[in-house]
Parts: structure tokens; C-alpha cells; sequence
């Protein structure tokens, strides 16, 4: 039998809303490695399993192209012929570069200043018109909302009930890996659609019987863009981690259901806690992933300090399973990577001057 991965369509075609009309717009996106996080772990103790589901392997190198595959291929079945999306980088990176497979025109918005480098790179390369305004996500998003209303253009944002269905993979693919559910899923929150996605994939797993139990759904804000945790819309949200710098998420109400029927939290972390996080997976455990991602494992490793887990003592036998989803591929930002690394040495082009930076006993 043929192995070839062909996608979440293909993989899931069951659990999503496709026919076999349905024309599948495909880079062979899901299938991403939920990688063990030995040190994170270790840290925890040896009643604790932890694991990175990474997203940045994706074909444009987040979890959107779980979502885009499906947006994109009901606007094909439909006859659109272009598409339309708000963004703070990485829905606009993965809805250019569908968009360009399936021959459709695209168009994004972005918050002007605030996307980082590697995101617009991709939006552009993939021929998307890019339109920068001088506002934030929520006023692109209202901008998209309004046009897409008017016109005959598909809106692609995760408003787009099929965005969800997409993503809702991620869980399917988290349990098949694991056999099960996972105790814990540790998530950023931006818009609040794969929260509400993933905990839409659970629900639905377990209830065909391919997973026995469904884990608490635990979301992460940035501090200065956390209207969930606050309970109010942040009119002027800021963080380091651009991507969810949002301050009123269309999935609100969805991910607020996801907390309490999964008897999970949102909580909030600072950008000293994200940057933390970042350099930790990067430097310890050997996974790079940008500043939003880390905030699933910001908020791990908070909740590990405060003393959280010594309360969730596993069943005699087993483990408690945690599973961190990495979002997005630290290669989207360039920028904040090298800010917050140490500096390139420059030096002589000799052997002596390399080895006066570095501590070597002589063979
Ligand atoms: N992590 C990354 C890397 C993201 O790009 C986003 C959202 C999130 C987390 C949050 O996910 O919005 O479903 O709660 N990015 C959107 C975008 C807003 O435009 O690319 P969410």
C-alpha cells in the first residue's frame, strides 16, 4: 500500500465536511512530530511526559495550512476566485501560498509595523496584494469582515467555519501519536480558533470512540493582549509575540466554552516569561519556534513554578501527558531570534583567533 502523506483532507476525509466534488487544495500539510521534551520532563519529574506538537513543520511553517487546506478548497468547490484575510503573519503566509496553488487571487491586511519579517516575506513571494494599515488585527479584521461582506470574495479568517474544521486535525493527530488524549493541551491564544478548534477535535474523537478521555484545554495570552484573562476588550494590545496581539477575538465565547467544559484555564503570561520560554525550547530542548509559540510552554513552565502539577499525580502506572503545541517556525522572525541570542564573534581568519573564544584542552 502506497504511504505517501497526502494532507489532513486526505487523512481525516471522514471527520471534515468534503465530498468527493470537493476539489483538494493540498500541500501535504499536518503529519507534524509531536517531539519529546526531554528536559522539560525532567524538570517536571518522572510521573511526567511532556511533548512539543510542532507546527512550525508545516508547509508554510504554522498550524494555519491545517485550516487553509480546508477554507481554500470549499472557496474553490464554491467557484471563488479570490480570497481575502486579516492577519498578524501567518494566516496571510499560508492563505498566499494556497491561494497560489489553487490559482486564486489573494488578498491580506496586516497591522502596519507589527508582522514580523519572515510572514511578510512569504505573503509577498506567494503574490498575495498586501495592504498594511495603520491600526491593529481587530481593525484589519473588521476591514476584511466589511469588504468580504460586500463583495464576492471568500473570507479565509478562522471565522470561516471550515478554518476550524481544518485545525480540528491536530487533535485527531496528537491522539492517534499518543494512543489517547493527552491530560493537559497547552495552547497560545490569539484569535481563539485553534483553542476552540482543538477542543472541537477532542470532543469529537472521543465521542467516536478513538480516544477514551479528552484533556484540559489550557490557553495562554500575552499579558498586554489578554481580553479573555481580563474579561474586556484591550483596545491598544501589546506584546512581543505579534501574533496574538489581539485584543478581541472572534472565537471568544468559543474559547471561554472550550476552558470550562474541558475544566481547563486561561491564563496569562508576561513577554519576559514568552522570551524565556523561546530560548529555553531553543537552547535546551532543541526546538525553534517563534515568540507566540513558546507561549504554550511559558505558561507550562508558570504553572510548574507555582506548584500546579504537584496537585495532578498521575494514575498508578501511568504518566500525566502534556502535550505543548509550538504554533509556528522560529524562521518566521528572524529578528527576535538574533535580539535575544548572543552576539557573532567576529574574528581574524586564523585557528588561534577562533580558539581564544573557546575553551579546548589540546588533543
Ligand atoms: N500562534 C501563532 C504562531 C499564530 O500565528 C497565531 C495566530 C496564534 C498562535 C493564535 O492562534 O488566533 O487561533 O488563537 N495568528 C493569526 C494570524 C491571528 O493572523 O496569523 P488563534
Amino acid at each position: 500500500m502506497a504511504k505517501m502523506w497526502r494532507g489532513i483532507i486526505e487523512q481525516y476525509r471522514d471527520y471534515l465536511p468534503v465530498t468527493s466534488a470537493t476539489p483538494v487544495v493540498s500541500l501535504c500539510e499536518g503529519n507534524t512530530p509531536l517531539v519529546p521534551a526531554r528536559q522539560l520532563s525532567a524538570e517536571l519529574g518522572p510521573q511526567y511526559e511532556v511533548f512539543l506538537k510542532y507546527e512550525g513543520l508545516n508547509p508554510t511553517g504554522s498550524f494555519k495550512d491545517r485550516g487553509m487546506t480546508m477554507a481554500v478548497s470549499k472557496a474553490v468547490e464554491d467557484g471563488a476566485t479570490a480570497i481575502m484575510c486579516a492577519s498578524t503573519g501567518n494566516t496571510s503566509a499560508s492563505a498566499a501560498a494556497y491561494a497560489a496553488s489553487a490559482g486564486l487571487e489573494c488578498i491580506v491586511i496586516i497591522p502596519q509595523g507589527n508582522i514580523a519579517l519572515g510572514k511578510m516575506a512569504q505573503a509577498l513571494m506567494h503574490g498575495a496584494k498586501v495592504f498594511a494599515v495603520d491600526g491593529n488585527f481587530d481593525d484589519a479584521l473588521r476591514i476584511v469582515r466589511e469588504i468580504t461582506n460586500n463583495y464576492p470574495i471568500t473570507l479565509v479568517n478562522s471565522v470561516n467555519p471550515f478554518r476550524l474544521d481544518g485545525q480540528k486535525s491536530g487533535a485527531y493527530e496528537i491522539c492517534d501519536a499518543l494512543g489517547d488524549a493527552p491530560d493537559f493541551h497547552f495552547i497560545p491564544v490569539g484569535n481563539a480558533g485553534n483553542i476552540t478548534a482543538y477542543w472541537r477535535g477532542y470532543v469529537e474523537y472521543h465521542k467516536h470512540g478513538k480516544a477514551a478521555r479528552r484533556p484540559r484545554m489550557m490557553g495562554f495570552q500575552a499579558a498586554g493582549a489578554a481580553p479573555i484573562v481580563r474579561k474586556q476588550v484591550v483596545p491598544k494590545p501589546e506584546t512581543i509575540a505579534t501574533a496574538i496581539r489581539i485584543g478581541n477575538p472572534a472565537s471568544w465565547k468559543f474559547a471561554e466554552d472550550a476552558r470550562d467544559d474541558s475544566n481547563g484555564m486561561i491564563d496569562m503570561v508576561t513577554d519576559a516569561e514568552i522570551i524565556e520560554a523561546y530560548q529555553f525550547l531553543a537552547r535546551r530542548e532543541g526546538v525553534f519556534c517563534e515568540p507566540a509559540s513558546a507561549a504554550s510552554v511559558a505558561g507550562l513552565i508558570k504553572l510548574m513554578k507555582s506548584g500546579f502539577f504537584k496537585h495532578e499525580a498521575p494514575a498508578p502506572g501511568s504518566k500525566v501527558r502534556i502535550v505543548c503545541v509550538l504554533t509556528g517556525h522560529g524562521l518566521k522572525d528572524p529578528d527576535n531570534a538574533i535580539k535575544h541570542s548572543a552576539e557573532v564573534i567576529s574574528v581574524p581568519a586564523s585557528a588561534d583567533a577562533v580558539l581564544e573564544h573557546v575553551a579546548l584542552a589540546r588533543r
